[in-house]
């Protein structure tokens, strides 16, 4: 399955041959600052081990949830749910995405976010989608807004990490005929 976002980037599935460059992708300080469960170092053995959770979540349903961003045929980025089955919240979903840093300031992560939550809104049963932004975190800021998302919440130490308590912005898109 994979879903058209711009005339080379689609989003696809990932598979075992693209465990080097979701290495290469992830290693990355940035991504380790602005992303909560993300490991640093991340090794090669971590992305071997993300692909093969993500295949075996995958093909537990007919609509994938973990999907990268597949330019020309190279894996370049990711986009998933995070999901909660804590009562009363189950009609909401959370995403988070990473792209890799050659390909920063694109436009791309935008654009597979729209045509991932278009996504979302036609295969699952979500009506609103959220997007927890650190405070600080502007380039994700600028681009989740790019995606169609407005800013909902900011909300004081909402995350810690690393001994740090985070501020954040959350930001949301809801379903288009709710
Ligand atoms: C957040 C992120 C996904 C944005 O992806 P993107 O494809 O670069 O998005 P855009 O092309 O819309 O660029 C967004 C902004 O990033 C900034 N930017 C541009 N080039 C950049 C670069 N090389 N490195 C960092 N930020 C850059 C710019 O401010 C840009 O806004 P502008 O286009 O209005 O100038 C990407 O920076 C990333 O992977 N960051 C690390 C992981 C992360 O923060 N994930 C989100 C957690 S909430």
């Amino acid at each position: 399955m994979k879903i058209p976002v711009t005339e080379d980037l689609v989003l696809d599935t990932f598979n075992e041959g693209d465990a080097a460059d979701i290495h290469i992708g992830i290693d990355d300080p940035m991504i380790f600052e602005n992303t909560l469960n993300v490991p640093s170092p991340y090794t090669l053995q971590h992305a071997e081990d993300w692909i093969k959770f993500s295949i075996e979540q995958n093909s537990k349903s007919v609509y994938p949830e973990h999907l990268c961003f597949r330019l020309k045929g190279k894996a370049i980025g990711g986009i998933g749910m995070i999901k909660t089955d804590k009562v009363g919240y189950t009609h909401q979903v959370e995403i988070g995405y990473w792209i890799v840093e050659t390909e920063r300031g694109k436009g791309y992560t935008p654009a597979a976010i729209k045509a991932y939550c278009d996504y979302i809104f036609s295969h699952f049963n979500y009506v609103k989608i959220c997007a927890t932004v650190y405070d600080e975190n502007t380039s994700s800021q600028k681009a989740i807004i790019k995606a169609g998302f407005a800013e909902e919440a900011f909300l004081k130490m909402h995350i810690k990490k690393n001994n740090t308590y985070k501020d954040c912005k959350i930001y949301t898109l809801y379903k288009p005929e709710i």
